[in-house]
């Protein structure tokens, strides 16, 4: 595949999708109707802190409306569905975010089906993961970084349908949704995980390869089919640099494609949650 490398930035992508809302949020404020992301903060985990912080100023540079709660980490699960019921009710609040981890203690699974299917524009209730799962059923909001992969592959014209796609992971954000997502795209789809037996040959299969494990470079070029397209969904702090789940300077020499981290899929989650607020404030019109 020498001299065929394409290296997926996430840039372009999110630029295309930011460009297609730009002229939607200007139609919905002409209308009054401001698109608005309510984000809930529960304790002070940096990480937590910096993320939302990313959110509500990437809305803000579309003019997209934020209103955030930050609540102590001992607030208590009553306050957070008080807080949540009242953005629910909230006719100006078109989607809500509760970032996640929560503080220990606190009933992840409980909190996010106290967030309106409506208004869950990160994908996570029951019900848009369900409908996601279902033959003729449609999720209101499909979960933003598994999104953003697709946004990403069909930007860059990756073929999906027919393909073998191997999902690197099974968490409920990301690898598995991930997968829903393929297998609705017309993929062959395997779902490899911790328990997976000789993971290297799972992975070979894969013309597409989505990792999303949390462990830093641990996808290795003897793991890659010659060819593949392999998407990095890893974000794995070490020392000071940000480094994938893909060992990149390797698998960059077997695989037709690659995403870079940073700069490859982290953008689009970011993206795609601006793109699901959007649609949260257009169904209200
Ligand atoms: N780009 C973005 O915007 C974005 C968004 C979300 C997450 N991320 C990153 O994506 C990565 C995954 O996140 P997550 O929330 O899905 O993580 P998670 O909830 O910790 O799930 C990790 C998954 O990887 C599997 N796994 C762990 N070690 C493995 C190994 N050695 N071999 C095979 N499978 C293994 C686990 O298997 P079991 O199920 O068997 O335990 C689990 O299914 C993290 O680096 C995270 O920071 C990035």
């Amino acid at each position: 595949m020498a001299g065929s490398f394409v290296l997926l930035e996430g840039g372009p992508v999110r630029d295309h999708v930011y460009a297609d809302l730009a002229s939607r949020i200007q139609r919905l404020r002409s209308a009054g109707r401001t698109p608005t992301l309510a984000t809930l903060v529960v304790g002070d985990d940096p990480a937590s802190l910096s993320y939302v912080r990313g959110k509500v100023s990437a809305a803000a540079r579309l003019g997209i409306d934020s209103r955030q709660e930050h609540l102590p980490a001992d607030a208590g699960e009553p306050a957070v569905s008080e807080r949540l019921d009242a953005w629910n009710r909230d006719p100006g609040v078109h989607g809500i975010l509760v970032q996640l981890p929560l503080p220990p203690g606190y009933d992840t699974a409980h909190i996010q089906q106290a967030v309106m299917p409506s208004k869950d524009v990160d994908g996570f209730h029951p019900m848009n993961m369900g409908a996601l799962a279902l033959k003729g059923f449609e999720p209101l909001f499909v979960s933003c970084t598994p999104a953003g992969v697709m946004r990403m592959l069909h930007f860059y014209d990756i073929v999906i349908a027919g393909a073998r796609a191997v999902v690197l992971g099974r968490s409920n954000i990301v690898g598995m949704p991930m997968s829903l997502l393929l297998t609705r795209a017309d993929a062959t789809v395997t779902v490899a995980h911790s328990r997976t037996r000789d993971l290297p040959a799972v992975c070979r299969e894969a013309d597409i390869l989505v990792a999303a494990i949390g462990r830093p470079a641990f996808v290795s070029a003897g793991m890659i089919k010659p060819g593949a397209v392999v998407v990095d969904v890893g974000i794995n702090r070490v020392g000071d640099r940000l480094v994938g789940d893909v060992a990149f300077s390797e698998v960059r020499e077997i695989a037709s494609a690659v995403t870079p981290v940073p700069k490859g899929v982290g953008p689009l989650t970011v993206a795609m949650l601006m793109h699901n607020v959007v649609v949260a404030a257009e169904r209200t019109g």
